[in-house]
């Protein structure tokens, strides 16, 4: 310590006004009176202590409510703090919770593991089922219905008006996860969905360099979650929120790209005799053609149909291991959303927790494989694909 006297804060002039937003790596800012008045009011609307708000991170959220087209939206530490956080804000003791079945393995180990531990009551029923949810919620007081956009990794797509609908009906609210499809593909608020969750780790971020999450939706509801992220400590590292921002500028050309390549990659694997079967939006057979009409957004060459594929193997997950590992652009890794494809067999990585009778129950086939198609050229990858089935053979 050279002075006794506290650091100035940077401020910017016309001058040094920066067009790519500061990274503000600081958990504490001078304090004001107004301050004080809010620290006493719950400390919720200025920035003075990094656990509570940060500049950066509030930029980055500032983003996501943007492409959500959401009144509000607060960064947390990943998607998992994202959806804990939102269970966690939303629910009392004894309440009842209606899940779809078909969601990410950590999401189902919190839905099914932890929340009933701590005197919760959840249910899961088939996502694609729309009488089975209208049962289960009218056969207990629920608070919230859970769905994903588009299933990890069935890429069933919920019928989201149809279930916001039911879950108003009911009092309750329709919490959805948008990660696999990205608001640019679906709005889960604008078809009637009370908060989106994401993984920010995912194609916001766009990179695979950040473990991030956010909570989007109405002011008063965001609000509440913040709360919750206070007491919780589930807030996101400002270092984080700046590689989200950054990944964001480019959101929309990148989703847009993997859309196209995953199209190209779907009809591909369609044709090949080793395939037994193709997920994706865009085919005709798409189970949920109907659905996809009134939920996905669209532009001027059609739905917006998304940038996962899954498809299984002739062989079971033996070949799929096989498939994967003689890819040379696809890398296999964890996780999706990147600019690089990524492949994964759901069997032994996000889904290893569910036995083979769940994983089936859930039509998690023998031999799937979930692709997350980069940006890589689209020729390249097909043909990346085509060659790891044939020397498999
Ligand atoms: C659909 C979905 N939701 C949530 C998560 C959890 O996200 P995070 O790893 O950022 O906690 C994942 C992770 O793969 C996911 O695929």
């Amino acid at each position: 310590m050279t002075s006794g006297r506290p650091a100035r804060s940077a401020s910017f002039t016309p001058r040094t006004r920066p067009v790519v937003p500061p990274i503000h790596q600081s958990v504490t800012y001078f304090l004001d009176e107004q301050s004080y008045k809010d620290v006493q009011a719950g400390g919720l609307d200025e920035i003075w202590y990094g656990r509570f708000r940060n500049p950066t991170v509030d930029v980055a959220a500032d983003e996501v409510a943007r492409l959500e087209e959401a009144e509000a939206a607060f960064m947390t530490s990943s998607g998992m703090g994202a959806i804990a956080t939102s269970l966690l804000t939303l629910l009392r003791a004894g309440d009842r919770v209606v899940a779809a079945q078909q969601v990410y393995g950590d999401t189902r180990d919190l839905l099914v593991r932890d929340l009933p531990a701590w005197g919760f009551d959840v249910v899961q029923v088939d996502a694609v089922d729309l009488d089975a949810w209208r049962r289960e919620v009218a056969a207990g007081p629920t608070r919230v219905l859970y769905v994903e956009t588009l299933a990890n990794p069935q890429l069933e797509l919920a019928d989201l008006p149809a279930l916001a609908r039911i879950a108003h009906d009911a009092g309750a609210v329709l919490v959805v996860d948008n990660t696999f499809a990205t608001p640019y593909n679906v709005q889960p608020l604008a078809l009637g969905a009370d908060l989106v969750v994401h993984s920010a780790t995912k194609f916001l971020n766009g990179h695979s360099d950040a473990i991030a999450g956010v909570v989007a939706g109405s002011y008063d509801l965001v609000r509440e979650v913040q709360r919750r992220v206070i007491t919780l400590g589930t807030c996101l590292d400002p270092h984080a929120a700046y590689l989200v921002w950054r990944g964001m500028q480019t959101f929309e050309l990148r989703v847009r790209q993997s859309n196209e390549t995953a199209k190209a990659l779907a009809a591909a694997l369609v044709q090949c005799e080793d395939v037994v079967g193709v997920r994706h939006p865009s085919l005709p057979d798409y189970p949920r053609a109907e659905v996809a009409g009134r939920v996905l957004r669209r532009d001027a060459s059609g739905p917006r149909t998304g940038a996962m594929v899954s498809f299984t193997v002739a062989g079971g997950d033996e070949r799929a291991l096989q498939v994967m590992r003689r890819l040379r652009i696809a890398c296999e890794a964890t996780s999706l959303g990147g600019v690089e494809t990524l492949v994964s067999t759901p069997f032994n990585s996000s889904h290893f927790s569910l036995t083979a009778a769940e994983r089936r129950a859930a039509r998690i086939d023998d031999g799937m494989i979930r692709v997350s198609c980069g940006v890589e050229p689209a020729d390249d990858l097909v043909e990346d694909f085509l060659s790891a089935l044939e020397e498999t053979r």
